[in-house]
Formats: structure tokens, C-alpha cells, sequence
């Protein structure tokens, strides 16, 4: 009985990380679409609209040792200098992927 119980659980929760990615995305659709004009593909920022705006490096440890996760989704859904928030266009789902998106471009 018990070990049927942990089969299953286990099969299930197999099947919500399958299941995950596909019903929530992973922030890298929502990011090209709408960050990577000036944060660029590579996170790096080297765009002319980047440049302009004088985005950071977040590829460098250091830019994103800068900033929290807290600190990251309040700029995503605020928005920051040239960066205008994002409150309207992405939930706050979106969001939270938006700042795992961003710590996977450091080094
Ligand atoms: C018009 C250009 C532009 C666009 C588009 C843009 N950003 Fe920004 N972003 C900036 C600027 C400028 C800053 C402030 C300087 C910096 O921290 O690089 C900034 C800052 C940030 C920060 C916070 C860094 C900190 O120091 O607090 C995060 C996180 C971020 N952007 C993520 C995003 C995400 C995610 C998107 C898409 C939803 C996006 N940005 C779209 C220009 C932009």
C-alpha cells in the first residue's frame, strides 16, 4: 500500500516537470520578444539600443551580484531609467521566469 503510494506520487510529480516547462514557458520566449532589443541575445547588451540605454553586462558576476531576485522583478514589472516597466505585458509568472532567464546568463 505504502509503496504504491510513492510510486505514484513520484510518477506524478515526473509528470508535472514534464508537464512544466510546456505550461509555463521558460522565460525565453517572453525575453526575446521583449528584452533582448537592449539586453541582447547573449545578455551581454552589446545593441545599438542597448548601448544606448546603457544596459549592463549580465553575463558578469559582478552586475548580477548587484542586484536581488527581488530587486530584478520589481525593475521587470517598474521598470528602471530606460527601461519601462513590464506590468502590462507579462504576468507576474512571466516575470519571476524573466529573473531566472537573467541569472542564467552569468558565467
Ligand atoms: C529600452 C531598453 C530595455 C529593454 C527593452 C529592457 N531593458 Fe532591462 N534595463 C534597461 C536599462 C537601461 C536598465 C538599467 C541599467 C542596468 O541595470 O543595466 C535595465 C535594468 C534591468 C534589470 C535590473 C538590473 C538592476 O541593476 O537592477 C533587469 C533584471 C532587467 N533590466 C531585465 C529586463 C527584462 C527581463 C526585460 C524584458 C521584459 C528588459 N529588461 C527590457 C533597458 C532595457
Amino acid at each position: 500500500m505504502t509503496m504504491n503510494w510513492k510510486m505514484n506520487a513520484s510518477m506524478l510529480s515526473a509528470a508535472l516537470l514534464i508537464a512544466a516547462p510546456a505550461a509555463f514557458g521558460d522565460g525565453a520566449e517572453v525575453y526575446a520578444k521583449n528584452c533582448a532589443s537592449c539586453h541582447g541575445k547573449d545578455g551581454k547588451g552589446e545593441t545599438t539600443m542597448g548601448k544606448k540605454a546603457k544596459v549592463k553586462d549580465y553575463t558578469d558576476a559582478k552586475v548580477q551580484a548587484s542586484f536581488t531576485d527581488a530587486e530584478a522583478l520589481k525593475v521587470i514589472q517598474e521598470g528602471k531609467e530606460k527601461m519601462k516597466g513590464y506590468k502590462d505585458k507579462v504576468t507576474e509568472a512571466e516575470a519571476k521566469e524573466l529573473v531566472a532567464y537573467i541569472r542564467a546568463f552569468k558565467k
